[in-house]
């Protein structure tokens, strides 16, 4: 397990300026487990500062909480006083010459006490203009930091300085937290964990994926057991109907009506929970290259995963069958890999820019059309490039890459692609193999 904090110098930079052009209010919020606490704790490690993890007890205990963490900083702080809102309380805390105030788990305290809301606007909107103080609000149900914090009509509304949405680590960083992996196998476990350094961080690089699977996730007690519906839980008021329409993403649909029909509801209803889901980041709408219809995927590998795979294990799980269950994933494991490698060669195109494997684009999508399929085309509309790619969750060898090369360029063709564009190029990304410059694998990115 490393101690070793990883990335993150963007926030981090955002946060530094925050605090030098103070008064500031800032927000950050993000998915569960993605790393905001950590992100503060090392901000405050060069500037000294209050920091309160909020309760989900009331509005008075909270207070009590607040006015502890300022007296950490403030030697005697509130000795004998008993705030009544958070605005008197954040005053004499700038009386007192504190510069940062830092309230995490922001979200609970909303829900135990709206009022908080109120408060704090007064003091931001009255009071906070006339001081050098940098106030952090953060929390973890994105839906409520959106709505109630930064949303229209929210009491912060157009007010706040600076917002930080902390999204999941880039597929790169694995090395980091997975030393003794190979390229391959961090690739693995990025595609079913995803980029949440709490994930990254349980898991023991000196067995396998699976046996990793079955340590956090499968055996009874396992930390991640319940965590994606406990995720579903937190975030939404009617999870069910939310895991309805995962189970049926993961069994294939990926248009609205589709969706809709095999989640049991009417397309408008559809419609809402989806966005509710995109705006939590579990799921991502791709616009089609051309045509209309846009399609919807899971975005969240570890939802993914576990609406895909994990889902159809549950009553082995239930029967504590842990051998059968992890038989089960195992034999799942490739078909899940295949669909989840389009999604992490996604991730991985800035790496493929860079080490100019890839095109300069300004579009890129899966095609579907004409019966025909295109993992990723790479569209340059300034100059009439198109990059057409395969991606093989396999061992490609050279005859194999010809073969899926000769294929798409038959496709390429059919579809009118070097009609409309002044050169079509094409790649090969596979997991491993070898067969010359149109091929690229794991191992070359060095990952
Ligand atoms: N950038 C990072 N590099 C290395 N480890 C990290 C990084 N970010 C977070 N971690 C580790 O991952 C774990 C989870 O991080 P953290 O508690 O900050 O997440 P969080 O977003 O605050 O989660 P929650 O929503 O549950 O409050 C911690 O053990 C933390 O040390
Ligand atoms: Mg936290």
């Amino acid at each position: 397990m490393i101690e070793k904090f990883v990335d993150r110098n963007d926030e981090l930079r955002v946060l530094m300026e925050s605090w030098s052009s103070r008064p500031s209010l800032m927000i950050i919020y993000g998915r569960r487990r993605v790393g905001k606490t950590r992100l503060l704790k090392e901000f405050m490690r060069g500037v000294r500062g209050a920091y309160f993890l909020s309760r989900l007890t009331n509005h008075a205990d909270n207070l009590r909480g607040l006015a502890g963490a300022v007296g950490r900083v403030v030697e005697g702080f509130g000795a004998g006083k008993e705030y009544v809102s958070i605005d008197a309380l954040l005053k004499d805390a700038w009386s007192s010459g504190v510069e940062l105030v830092v309230i995490d788990e922001f979200t609970y305290w909303v829900r135990v006490a709206p009022r908080v809301m109120s408060e704090l606007q007064l003091f931001v909107d009255e009071y906070l203009p006339k001081t050098r103080m940098l106030l952090v609000l953060c929390g973890s149900l994105i839906g409520v930091m959106e709505r109630d914090v930064l949303g229209g009509g929210a009491p912060l509304y157009g007010r706040r300085s600076f917002s930080i949405k902390v999204e999941p680590l880039k597929p790169w960083v694995l090395k980091e937290f997975l030393p003794n992996y190979s390229s391959m196998e961090r690739m693995t476990t990025y595609a079913v964990f995803g980029g949440v350094p709490y994930y990254l961080r349980l898991i023991d690089d000196s067995v396998d994926l699976v046996e990793n699977v079955g340590k956090l996730i499968v055996s009874k007690g396992g930390p991640l057991r319940d965590e994606a519906e406990f995720m579903l839980r937190e975030e939404f008021r009617n999870p069910s109907v939310y895991g309805r329409i995962l189970r049926a993403m993961a069994s294939g649909a990926t248009t609205l009506g589709k969706i809709a029909d095999a989640a049991g509801l009417p397309h408008t209803h559809a419609i809402a929970y989806l966005d509710n889901l995109r705006r939590v980041g579990i799921v991502d709408r791709r616009a089609p290259l051309w045509g209309r219809r846009g399609t919807y995927v899971i975005r969240d590998y570890f939802m993914n995963f576990n609406y895909s795979v994990i889902e159809k294990v549950r009553s082995l799980m239930e029967l504590e069958m842990y051998d059968e269950a992890l038989n089960e994933i195992r034999k799942a494991l490739p078909t899940y890999l295949g669909r989840a490698f389009e999604e992490v060669v996604r991730d991985l195109l800035p790496i493929l820019k860079r080490k100019g494997y890839v095109i300069p684009f300004t579009k890129v999508g899966k095609v579907v059309r004409k019966g025909v399929e295109i993992d990723l085309a790479l569209l340059n509309e300034r100059s009439g490039i198109a990059q057409l790619i395969e991606v093989k969750w396999s061992k490609v060898g050279p005859k194999d890459a010809s073969r899926h090369l000769r294929n798409l360029e038959r496709k390429a063709e059919y579809l009118g692609f070097t009609e409309r564009f002044n050169e079509v190029k094409y790649l090969i990304i596979a997991r491993e193999g070898e067969g010359g410059e149109e091929v690229v694998t794991l191992a070359d990115l060095d990952l």
